[in-house]
């Protein structure tokens, strides 16, 4: 599983994270919702380890003799840290890296990232690059993206839709145990939200184990995706978690209630 525990992460020296836990099992859909600048992206860049979002790994010192000591914040995947692991590293443990980072890099095609990311996590098939092609095209299908999206270079302007659809490609395709997903609010359309729970949905029904961590400020994704648990994250603490009730209370009542009692 995927624990995070009590973390607690500043930008700039000013703190955003302030004691986050969380505990995602395999197979279950964690959905994290709140208003804006609540932190929520913040927690999608520490989870992948973005280096401007700086953890507190304070060590606590308790009374007790000296191996007792213990890290403050903990990022664990399948009982390894990952707090202290590079992006890349990250990945190889099973956890998903969506576009925004790395930055994408000049030149470089959607599908030759696609390709150098499969061999960086050790996924590619031993009969090379045909196989590869086979798979990807097979998945650009059944997403329908037009194959003339995979030449385009990763810095070329995509449409929100289009980065949605490379964005589940991307996950079809590195596989990984665990996948965190900003949904950002960026003019994404009802199309391009299907787009994104059908890829999910998808996902979760051929493997059953993936745990995915959805991050979004619009209810109505929870339509169409459905979350084992919901939890509401304001100014940087996830003040309630709760079931899917939780999204059609937010839905209906918003999140003022949530800031008034915090
Ligand atoms: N890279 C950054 N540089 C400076 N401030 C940042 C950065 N990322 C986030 N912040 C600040 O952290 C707070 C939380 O932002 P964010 O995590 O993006 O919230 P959310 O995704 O919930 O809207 C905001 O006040 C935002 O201005
Ligand atoms: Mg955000």
């Amino acid at each position: 599983m995927l624990v995070v525990k009590n973390l607690h992460v500043s930008v700039e020296g000013k703190p955003i994270l302030k004691g986050v836990d969380l505990v995602v099992r395999p197979g279950e859909i964690h959905a994290i919702m709140g208003p804006n600048g609540s932190g929520k992206s913040t927690l999608a860049y520490t989870l992948m380890g973005h280096p401007a979002y700086d953890v507190e790994k304070k060590i606590i010192t308790t009374n007790k003799p000296i191996n007792t000591n213990k890290y403050q914040c903990k990022i664990m995947l399948d009982g390894k840290d990952l707090l202290h692991k590079t992006p890349d590293e990250r990945a190889r443990a099973g956890l998903f890296l969506a576009f925004q980072y790395p930055v994408s890099i000049e030149g470089i095609s959607v599908q030759n990232f696609l390709r150098q990311a499969t061999q960086t996590l050790g996924l590619q098939p031993k009969n090379g690059v045909l196989k590869f092609r086979q798979k990807l095209l097979h998945e650009v299908k059944r997403l329908g993206i037009p194959e003339e999206l995979l030449r385009r270079s990763l810095n070329e302007g995509f449409s929100g839709g289009e980065k949605k659809r490379l964005e589940i490609l991307q996950m079809a395709v590195l596989r990984p145990k665990y996948a965190v997903l900003d949904e950002t609010d960026s003019g994404l359309d009802v199309d391009a939200l299907k787009v994104v729970a059908d890829g999910v949905n998808r996902m979760m029904a051929k493997n059953k184990t993936l745990g995915i961590i959805l991050i979004t400020h619009y209810q109505r994704l929870l339509r169409f995706i459905k979350p084992d648990v919901v939890h509401v994250m304001i100014d940087g603490r996830i003040v309630k978690s709760g079931g899917r009730e939780l999204a059609r209370e937010l839905e209906r009542e918003g999140y003022r209630k949530f800031l008034i009692s915090h």
